[in-house]
Order: C-alpha cells, then structure tokens, then sequence
C-alpha cells in the first residue's frame, strides 16, 4: 500500500554557527498536493528543502519518512533514489554542456565517459522538453542561455527521473508570464498523476493560484498550514512576517529640474533601435516589456557596457561614449544586474569583502571609503536599512539565504551612492516585507537626489514606485506614461505582457 504522505518530518532542527535556521518543524506533504512553502528571507525555507533532499543533516532527534518509510540516514542519493527531486534557487547546470547533455547525464562525469548513444541523448531531452513546452535548442552551451531558459532545463532535467515528489526552490524568480504559465501546466499534469509538489515563492499571487496548502515558515518555525480559502494577501503577509505592507507612490518632481541623463536615438544593431528619453534629477524611471526586449542590453549600455552603433548619450550635458562599466563608473552611474548571484558576487568571499570589491574599489577609495573603520560604520548603517539577515560580515555570501545575497549586491551599490543607479529587475526573489523596504530606499533615495532607471517586469512594481514608465517591446520604446494614467490591468493586457 502507497502512503497517503509522500514525506513526513518529525522533530526536525538546524544549527548553523550562529543561527538556529530550523527549530522543531514538524511538516508533512500529502500525495498528489501542491504544497507552498512560505516566509521570509532567511526564514529556513531553503534548509528545510535541503533536509529533505537529504544534503543537509538535521540535529539528533529528527525523523523523516519519505513515501512512509523511515529514512534513517538520508543523504542526496537515497532521497533521490525514493523519487525525491530538486531544483534548486541557485541553478546547478554544467554551464559548458549543452542542453541535451545537462538534462539527459544524470550522472553526469561517469555517464559522459562511457559510449554514448547520441540518438537516445536527443530523445530524452527533447521529450522532456516536450513536457514544459518550451522550445529551446538542445545544442546550444547551456552557459549561453539566459536565467530563465536555464531554470526551465533544470526543470526538463528534473522530469528525466523516478518522480515522486519535485521540489521548486522559487522556479518562477526570474520567469516571464508566459513561463510561469506553462510551468503551472506542468505542476498541474504532474500533479495529476499523484506527483507531490513542494513550491516556495515570494510571489503571493502565483501562491494562491496553485496552492492546495500553505506553510507558512517564521525564523525558523512553522506559523501553521493553511488552504489558500483561509487566507488573502495580507493575512498571509501578517503571518510571514508580523507586520502589515505600506505603500507610498513617489514624492512628484517639480517643473524645473535637472536632466541627468538622456538618450537621443541610441540603437545597437540587434538590440535595440532609436531610443530617446530624459532622465530628470531624482526621477525614477521604470523600464518594463517582455524579456527580450531589449531593456538589458540597453541597460548595459547606459552602464558603459555595451557600446552604442548610433544616437547620442548625453549625461550632465556632455555627449559621452563609454568605452568601459570603469568609464561609467566613474562618471557616477551605478548598475545592480539581473543575474545577481553570478554577476554580482563573489561567493566563497565575506559578506564584508563583497561589499566592498573589484570595479567599486577605486571608486571607493576616492571618497576614502576603504578605510575599515568607515567601512564598517558604512556597510552596517547599510545592512540595517535593508534588514540583510545575516550572522557576522566575515561570515562566507553563500551561507547567505538567497534573498539577503541579493540585498548585499543592492547594499553594495548603494554605499556608493551614485548619481544614476540602474537596477535590473531589484527584488527578484525577495519576500514580501523586504522588498516593500527596498522600495521605500528607492524612494528616498530619489528625493535626496539619486536618479533611478528600474527595470522590471513586474507591472505593479513599476506603477506603484516609478514617476514615469516606458514600456519595451522588441528593441524600441512602444509606450510612454505615468502610473496615473493606466491600470496594471490595462497595461497587461494591451501589452500582452502576462
Ligand atoms: N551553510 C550555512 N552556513 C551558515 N548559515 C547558513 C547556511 N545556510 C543557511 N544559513 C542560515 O540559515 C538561515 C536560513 O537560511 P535559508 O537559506 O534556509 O533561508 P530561506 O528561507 O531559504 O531564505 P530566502 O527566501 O532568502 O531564500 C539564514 O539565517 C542563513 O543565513
Ligand atoms: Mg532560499
């Protein structure tokens, strides 16, 4: 007889140097549910999910049934054998194999070595493709792919074994509409077939859209498990976090102001083509449309990374042509990249180091910022306005949870204090609380001064934040407008961009 429970945990607690990142949970999911796990940055939804794929141990006492069998020393292997699989927050593809190879190697190394039947390799990965529905070559390095294609191969990879419970460590970060869609699909049919799902997400929409039930996870600690019928949004974002969400549109700008920052015309040969815009003094820009559209690469641009073919840029009334991010850089403009975690960081090195490093360095110096003293003050005063949740600024990013690396990457750009900052989707995977904390710095640092080029594709985001909105689509500006003059359902829609 198959066990109503696909996994069952008793007792379970983490220690970490520190931190008590998991205290007594007791936690089960049933066959065939679709199960959020929910809570705070830092809260131990990522240790819990290691406890169960069997990479972490949990503390004597613990006990953990996986199909209503006792596991008593669980470890990668054997959870994976009972069909427990997943994918985790930070991706862990072999960037330099293709496609196919990532997704049908599961044992990766020792498989490659021995006689490969390529015919079979093809089978499996397009067919596990087939199943999520999208279409990406499986011959492309998968190292050239963005994030989200990225995300939906170690999906497709996930799919290739014995199944009996998936684990989705925030699958839809760094996904468009049309994604989370077709990934929904997918939960849905492998639900279907009595696959358990655990999802965690700080979207709380995409929750109440695919949940069955939620837990609800604070500092360690179960709050309860709910279904979606006994919660709405604030309710769920009161029992994350104990406190309620305040929204504030930005203050106006008056009508003599500055111009930072202005585009004449820029294109780039398969990029993007004639783009125009102003940036005003203390303006926050936002710059929304579909991957792909080009917001990235111009972003790059603006940052010095990504050289114009034509047009003029124009920042504080001089024509520039940077030829390097150095360039821009020192010229005052600040650049927070999507892919946070891989661009951003250096991970093996100290949340204070990080703070602090490469291209800034120099920059820092000349505001004699690298003295240790100043640099502590700094970097705590810092850490406080952004909640980072950590142990000690020696401590290694990756012992970071995944929403505080990204606030160190934020906070470092900010102890800068540039005069443009260009923020690349800022509050990808970031919960709730933070991110309403991270908008409010936005806001502020506006109205001290700073201009602000957000680019997201998340709608609400950018009309309850921005004074002013372009919308991208295929390289070229299609749309200009200010929050009050549409609705994020209007927008959507005519923009086709869920
Ligand atoms: N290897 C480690 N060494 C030390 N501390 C760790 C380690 N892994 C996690 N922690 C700490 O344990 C706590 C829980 O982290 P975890 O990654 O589980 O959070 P999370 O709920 O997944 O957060 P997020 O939403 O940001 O991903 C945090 O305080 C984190 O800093
Ligand atoms: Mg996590």
């Amino acid at each position: 007889m198959m066990s109503e429970k696909t996994i069952e945990l008793k007792n379970i607690s983490k220690v970490y140097p520190g931190v008590r990142a998991l205290d007594t949970i007791n936690f089960e999911i049933g066959r065939g549910e679709v199960h959020c796990l929910v809570g705070q940055n830092g809260c131990g939804k990522s240790t819990l999910i290691k406890i169960m794929s069997g990479v972490e141990k949990p503390e004597p006492g613990a006990e953990i049934y996986i199909n209503g069998e006792l596991c008593k020393h669980l470890n990668s292997h054997i959870s994976m054998s009972k069909g427990v699989q997943v994918i985790y927050q930070d991706l862990s593809l072999f960037s330099n194999l293709t496609v196919k190879e990532n997704i049908a190697f599961r044992d990766n190394i020792r498989k490659k070595s021995l006689f490969v039947n390529w015919k079979e390799v093809d089978k499996i990965a397009r067919k596990a493709l087939e199943l999520i529905d999208v279409d990406i070559d499986i011959n492309a390095k998968v190292g050239t792919l963005s994030i989200a294609q990225q995300q939906l191969v170690e999906i497709a990879k996930a799919l290739t074994g014995d199944l009996s419970l998936l684990i989705l460590d925030e699958p839809t970060a760094s996904l468009t509409g049309k994604e989370v869609r077709s990934l929904f699909r997918v939960i849905t049919n492998l639900k279907n077939k009595g696959i358990s799902i655990l999802f965690v997400s700080h979207k709380l929409n995409e929750i109440f859209e695919i949940a069955e039930k939620v837990t609800v996870m604070r500092d360690g600690k179960i709050i309860g498990d709910f279904t979606p019928s006994e919660l709405d949004h604030d309710r769920l974002v009161y029992l994350m976090t104990g406190m309620r969400e305040l929204y504030k549109q930005p203050k106006p700008i008056g009508n003599d102001y500055e111009v930072v920052m202005e585009a004449r015309n820029l294109s780039k040969n398969k990029n993007y083509k004639d783009i125009s815009f102003k940036l005003k003094k203390g303006e926050i820009l936002g710059i929304t449309g579909l991957l792909g559209s080009g917001r990235t690469e111009l972003a790059l641009t603006l940052f010095g990374m990504n050289p114009y073919d034509s047009g003029e840029l124009i920042f504080e009334g001089k024509a520039v042509k940077w030829t390097s991010n150095r360039e821009a850089c020192a010229a005052g403009v600040g650049y927070v990249p999507e892919d946070r975690l891989n661009c951003g960081l250096i991970m093996n090195q100290s949340i204070e180091d990080n703070l602090t490093i490469t291209t800034i360095k120099s920059y820092l110096s000349r505001f004699g910022l690298i003295n240790s003293g100043e640099r502590l003050k700094a970097l705590n005063t810092k850490v406080k306005e952004l909640g980072i949740k950590f142990s000690m600024p020696e401590a290694a990013v990756k012992t970071l949870s995944g929403g505080n690396s990204q606030k160190v990457v934020l906070a470092k750009w900010l102890l800068v204090n540039p005069k443009v900052l260009i923020l690349d989707e800022p509050t990808i995977g970031i919960d709730v609380i933070a991110k309403n904390s991270i908008h409010t710095l936005i806001k502020s640092l506006a109205e001290n001064g700073m201009s602000i080029i957000m680019i997201s594709d998340e709608v609400q985001e950018v009309l309850q934040n921005c004074h002013r909105i372009l919308v991208m689509s295929k390289g070229r500006i299609v749309f200009e407008f200010t929050p009050d003059q549409i609705t994020d359902k209007e927008l959507l829609e005519k923009f086709n961009l869920a």
